[in-house]
């Protein structure tokens, strides 16, 4: 099995202690540039999409196994696939951002708590079904969940 990066965060957050637990608490936009060998792999993508990027930790602990949810002691020890920690054997972060321009191969997304330099593998957009024309569904309204 081989990932290849498709881009790269620039982001204001250098260090993982600083960034919050999920971008929904804090965190800031982000600019993603993708690589010159993917970017046509962006055609279709525009401003105001809620896109899912699939990001690969680079500073994780790939030996963990259980940790404290949230890094708070208060909470029970747990495996790690029971929680969202970045510490895991294949550290996957998933991340729901909004794409608020686009800039020939740079995406400025957002909010987003990975930090500066973590590798982007993978950009999809978030559906709740698609349309028989192809057409992507993005409405998360209750009743919207068709699937062709
Ligand atoms: C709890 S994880 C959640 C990630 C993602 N939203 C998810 O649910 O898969 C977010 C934490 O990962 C850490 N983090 C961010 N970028 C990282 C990187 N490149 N390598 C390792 N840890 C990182 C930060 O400490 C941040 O608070």
């Amino acid at each position: 099995m081989q990932l290849k990066p498709i881009g790269v965060i620039r982001s204001a957050l250098k260090e993982r202690s600083k960034a919050p637990k999920q971008g929904s608490e804090g965190a800031p936009d982000a600019w993603l540039e993708v690589h010159p060998s993917a970017a046509k792999g962006l055609d279709g993508v525009a401003a105001g999409d809620e896109i899912i990027l699939l990001t690969w930790f680079h500073k994780a602990h790939r030996e963990v196994l259980k940790v404290h949810p949230r890094s708070d002691p208060k909470h029970r020890l747990m495996g790690v696939f029971a929680t969202r920690s970045p510490d895991r054997p294949n550290p996957i972060g998933l991340h729901e951002v909004t794409v608020r321009s686009v800039e020939k191969n740079r995406l400025r997304v957002g909010p987003i708590e990975a930090i500066d330099g973590t590798p982007v593998v993978d950009i999809k957009p978030v559906l709740c079904g698609f349309m028989p024309s192809g057409k992507t569904v993005r409405s998360r309204s209750k009743g919207s969940n068709r699937r062709a």
